[in-house]
């Protein structure tokens, strides 16, 4: 079962009224979006994702509490399409919560997770061609390299590329546990014992094969053009990369114009569109009750212009 992470905060912070249209961009089990939909009886939710499973339990889920709700199941990339071809143009809030849910992790067959032996997968949406098996079999050494380096801050990125490339022309790498055991091969015994060797490796490969960083980054633009007056945007991360987009997206949206700082009256034209709300993470008591908390942060911003 997927334990919401930060859910009264984000619920004290999305500011819905009765009839807002709010969008979860993520809506995975539906934990936010249950309670996002008692909040809103004469509003409407859009919910989002790209995993069939996950769409299909959910709407089990949400029609024992209310009708006023649409799932759509697709990327969040298409979040605008979607809503434009529904004559939805403006939204009053947007709820992100990143990365996999869950039941991701613990299916077996997903290839999530480095303590499960699975087909090397990682598809957040199983319909996509591109898995964790393709970039690992067929990936130049220098890519495998960029993108352990990139989307891991792997250390060890140069040696576990290159024993991959060793091993797969002798026999193609087809599971989780052959993955880790070549990482554990290419890793010094000190590394071994800080964290899982394997953990950095796995989340640059799940990166790779979801795109998951230029695919948020265009989402959330697309997210601060829609969004009301008043409307605001709560984004959940789970590493610093994701966290890092989301911080300068908001900073470029919210800052003053840095030649404006010393007037004494800015004139309404120049004021930014958005104001930063709140930065928080989980409380002690959640992150002593959910694991998966430990790295999450939540970012909230507001339209305090029209756009
Ligand atoms: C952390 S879970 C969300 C959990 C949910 N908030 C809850 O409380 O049950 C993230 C979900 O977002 C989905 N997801 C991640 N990236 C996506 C994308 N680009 N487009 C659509 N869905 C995405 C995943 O499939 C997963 O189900």
């Amino acid at each position: 079962m997927h334990k919401s992470v930060l859910l009264e905060e984000c619920l004290k912070y999305l500011n819905l009224q009765d009839d807002s249209i709010v969008v979860d961009a993520t809506l995975g089990y539906a934990g936010h979006s249950s309670r996002i939909l008692q909040e809103i009886p004469n509003g409407f939710l859009y919910a989002f994702d790209q995993d069939k499973e996950a769409t299909i339990c959910s709407n089990n889920r949400l029609k024992k509490i209310r009708s006023n709700y649409e799932i759509i199941h697709n990327n969040f990339i298409f979040l605008k399409e979607e809503l434009t071809k529904r004559n939805i143009n403006h939204i009053d809030a947007i709820l992100f919560d990143l990365g996999v849910s869950s039941p991701q992790l613990d299916e077996d067959e997903r290839g999530f997770s480095f303590h499960k032996d699975a087909r090397l997968d990682m598809r957040m949406n199983q319909e996509q061609s591109l898995s964790a098996y393709q970039v690992v079999n067929e990936y130049e050494q220098e890519d495998l390299i960029r993108i352990f380096r990139k989307y891991g801050e792997e250390k060890y990125a140069v040696s576990i590329a290159k024993k991959i490339v060793e091993q797969r022309v002798k026999k193609p790498i087809a599971t989780t546990l052959e993955l880790v055991e070549i990482i554990k091969e290419s890793t010094p015994e000190k590394y071994k014992r800080e964290k899982h060797p394997a953990r950095k490796v796995f989340q640059a490969i799940r990166i790779e094969v979801n795109q998951e960083l230029s695919v948020f980054e265009s989402a959330l633009k697309q997210a601060l053009s829609m969004v009301k007056l008043h409307g605001r945007i709560c984004v959940i991360t789970f590493h610093s990369l994701e966290d890092k987009i989301c911080k300068e997206i908001f900073k470029d949206v919210s800052d003053l114009n840095p030649a404006l700082k010393n007037m004494p009256v800015i004139p309404e034209a120049y004021l930014p569109p958005f104001k930063i709300i709140k930065t928080l993470t989980p409380s002690k008591q959640e992150l002593e009750e959910n694991k998966r908390a430990r790295s999450a942060k939540l970012r909230v911003i507001e339209r305090v212009k029209e756009g």
